[in-house]
């Protein structure tokens, strides 16, 4: 006799033993990257207003701010800084003793274990806040490289562990590597910012940095938010100059992209969940309308079922708590 439906697939969703059996993707800490943004001249902790829970550090706090995230569990910090002074050739983004240079030395003082990524790009350092140098109106893109070059050299010689650059100018991933090896660094790794799209989601993150542009945007630069196979060929460019990482940036509105970059490439690959993915949470739990932990969860563990390997999120030590309880 036949019973119907003979394909029962509530069977395997009985309770939570069976379903964890069954469970195809995982969230864990150690693929996590926090990112966090470190002020000059600060004397206290500045909460972002448009981005609750997250802070401007100083200088001499962010070391025992990384101790704390590293005994959460969470490998990986992605470094913003915030200079006191700006001008045109964003100077004190390759300064020696620049915000980033010194912060780098204060956090594998305070915490030698935690992985050190570090963001490289003009736009928080230049006064007209663009991601390169600015001649006749445009970025200029080979004049920028050198600067971006410059600047990730000096990040590595304070001693940053991976260097992530996120300016999309042209060759910036080639760039890097050559004066890095020219340098000794040859063990350092490039996460390439491959696939970063001009986004509306950036917007609360330029209140953190102060990196809103002061005329224009970014579109002659950053991806047309409507294209994909032009994302295979920015993709295809980072490996070819040396990339050892690829990122999509944002997430939520590209977990096709992550999807086809993982089904295109072996390279790992990183997914930024971006300032405006997480105000928009925030947003709403303030108001009572969703269930934060349970959203953030699902959110996290989509980007992941897109294929995302790590991801990076403001969200890290909130996960790394609720997933040890
Ligand atoms: C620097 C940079 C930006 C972000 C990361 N690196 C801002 C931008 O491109 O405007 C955004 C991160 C976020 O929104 O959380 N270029």
């Amino acid at each position: 006799m036949n019973s119907f439906p003979n394909v029962r697939l509530r069977r395997l969703r009985q309770n939570e033993k069976i379903r964890g059996l069954i469970r195809e993707t995982h969230l864990r800490v150690d693929q996590l990257i926090y990112p966090l943004f470190v002020a000059e001249g600060l004397s206290e902790p500045h909460e972002i207003v448009s981005m609750p829970g997250i802070m401007q550090w100083p200088l001499d706090q962010i070391g025992a701010e990384v101790q704390r995230v590293a005994q959460l569990g969470i490998p990986a910090v992605l470094l913003f800084g915030i200079p006191n002074q700006k001008d045109e050739v964003g100077s004190q983004a390759y300064a020696e003793h620049g915000v980033i240079q010194e912060a780098i030395r204060r956090i594998k003082q305070a915490s030698p274990e935690t992985l050190i990524v570090t963001d490289v790009c003009l736009c928080e350092y230049t006064s007209h806040g663009h991601c390169g140098v600015i001649h006749n109106g445009t970025v200029q893109n080979d004049e920028s490289l050198q600067l971006l070059a410059q600047m990730a050299l000096s990040h590595v010689q304070a001693g940053a562990d991976i260097v992530a650059p996120s300016d999309m100018m042209d060759g910036r991933v080639g760039a890097l590597r050559r004066v890095l090896d020219e340098h000794g660094f040859n063990q350092t790794p490039i996460m390439a910012y491959s696939i970063k799209y001009a986004s509306g989601f950036y917007g609360p993150f330029r209140d953190a940095a102060g990196s809103t542009p002061q005329f224009g945007d970014r579109r002659a630069y950053q991806m047309d938010p409507a294209n994909v196979r032009e994302a295979l060929r920015e993709l295809e460019q980072d490996i070819l100059e040396g990339a050892d990482m690829v990122m999509v940036k944002p997430a939520l509105s590209y977990l096709d992209v992550i999807r086809q970059v993982r089904d295109h490439c072996d390279l790992p690959l990183v997914a930024y969940n971006v300032s405006g993915e997480y105000s928009m949470v925030k947003a709403a739990a303030q108001q009572g309308w969703i269930d934060e932990q349970r959203v953030v969860l699902e959110i996290l563990t989509g980007i992941r079922r897109a294929g995302a390997d790590m991801i990076i999120t403001y969200f890290a030590p909130d996960v790394a708590r609720w997933l040890q309880s």
